[in-house]
């Protein structure tokens, strides 16, 4: 086996574990910021005046569940080397008031977050994870909880009572998904439960933001193990793979950023998500903290390059007909460069040619992504973020079937290649001429 394939191997087990340990966009963002603190990361406030310095190495959140890394190159700076993934999955938030009584259970209220596929919830064990806000003297305290061991199920109806169970069946989500908890008569309520996994005082309690997760482990799969299936893959696979390439490059001449947003599944308008000011203000408060004005900052942004990283449909191979002839990418077949005439995608030419040659240099394969003309698609946040900054923005992601089940699977050794090539991307500059032509130099 060639020794990118056994490296493959090795970060996909790697991102397998983070996953596990991130079954909401708050863990994954916590977790994206231990590896950070590892590599000495300093931890910015938005609250604060900013003092950073070059060849510094800095991160912020904002909610807990976003979260943006830079690094300062010692001498001045082009612009900015940015890559962009999202925390948050598909999933179900439990309602506010959580419980549900009736006929000797209990189960827990949930609504839907994101473009869920619901059959594959049932019948598995799931499990609740996020954030209590808790009271403290003066105010409210927001901590991490994750409820780690098999404690929920979505149960079937029996196909004895309903006979069309598999002809095709219209879920509500009121009716249908939410999880059996516990006998009636047991006294532990869901949340005295949750706040003893956080170490808290029920009665102190004053909110939460739970949702439900899939207690499976992701695991390789196939003849060789070349694939992968795991929860949450879109889009932890880019994320982690991302901040892998990003904590291994170095750069003498542009600022490199990390980013991460929650709330991607439900459009990005929230005040973490990336359509808020999380990024432009960032952007504007390092310029600023290394003695930059706004001519400097619009200069920058001239000569920089976002890469909007999230998942691509790899062609299903009982249904090619929903894939373009063409533009149909497959697990393993390294970076899908993704492309839409009505912009869902940001990638144009240029765009696409500055990844062609960040793949050719890191010498990782690449391949292109278009939806089948009759068939809508999704959308991600290039085309999101662009209405904030506007640098040079392109659409890639990995591979994946099962996009939004609560467990999807990919190539085995497509993380490593996103990685390799975000290395060669963070390990570069970007300048462009008056007629933006653009040289793209190692660092
Ligand atoms: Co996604």
């Amino acid at each position: 086996m060639p020794e990118k394939e056994n490296t493959g191997r090795e970060s996909a087990r790697k991102l397998l574990d983070f996953i596990q340990k991130s079954p909401d966009s708050f863990h994954a963002a916590e977790n994206a910021a231990e590896m950070l603190r590892k590599h000495g990361f300093a931890r910015l406030r938005e609250d604060r005046p900013w003092e950073i310095s070059p060849g510094g190495d800095y991160y912020v959140m904002r909610n807990g569940s976003s979260l943006i890394a830079f690094s300062i190159p010692e001498q001045s700076f082009s612009g900015f080397q940015i890559i962009c993934s999202h925390t948050d999955s598909p999933s179900f938030k439990i309602k506010a008031v959580p419980e549900l009584q009736g006929n000797g259970y209990i189960r827990l209220n949930v609504e839907k977050y994101g473009g869920a596929i619901l059959a594959p919830w049932f019948d598995r064990p799931l499990s609740a994870a996020g954030r209590l806000l808790v009271r403290t003297p003066n105010g409210v305290n927001s901590v991490l909880v994750n409820i780690d061991r098999d404690l929920l199920i979505i149960p079937s109806l029996a196909i004895h009572l309903n006979r069309e169970a598999n002809d095709g069946y219209k879920y509500r989500i009121q009716k249908d998904l939410c999880p059996l908890y516990a006998e009636a008569a047991q006294g532990r309520t869901f949340l005295s439960l949750a706040a003893g996994e956080a170490g808290v005082r029920e009665e102190d309690l004053l909110g939460a933001d739970l949702c439900l997760y899939n207690r499976q482990k992701g695991t390789f799969l196939g003849a060789e193990g070349e694939f992968i299936a795991s929860p949450r893959l879109d889009d932890l696979q880019c994320l982690f793979s991302s901040l892998q390439g990003f904590l291994r490059a170095e750069n003498s001449r542009s600022i490199r950023m990390f980013c991460a947003f929650d709330n991607e599944e439900v459009g990005s308008r929230s005040r973490q998500g990336a359509a808020s000011t999380f990024l432009p203000y960032t952007l504007e408060r390092i310029v600023r903290g290394i003695g930059g004005g706004r001519e400097k900052l619009m200069t920058a942004l001239a000569s920089s390059f976002i890469i909007s990283a999230d998942n691509a449909h790899a062609v299903h191979p009982a249904y090619p007909e929903k894939s373009d002839a063409e533009n149909r990418p497959r697990m393993n077949g390294g970076i899908v460069i993704k492309y839409n005439a009505g912009q869902k995608y940001t990638t144009d030419a240029r765009s696409a040619a500055v990844v062609k040659l960040l793949c050719e240099r890191a010498e990782v394969p690449w391949q292109t992504y278009v939806n089948h003309s009759d068939v809508a698609g999704g959308s991600t946040l290039g085309n999101i973020l662009n209405a904030q900054v506007s640098p040079y923005t392109v659409d890639i992601g990995l591979a994946q079937l099962a996009m939004h089940s609560p467990c999807e699977t990919a190539g085995a050794r497509d993380g490593r290649y996103l990685e390799l090539m975000a290395e060669e991307f963070y390990s570069s500059y970007l300048l462009a001429d008056e007629n933006e032509n653009l040289t793209l130099v190692r660092a």
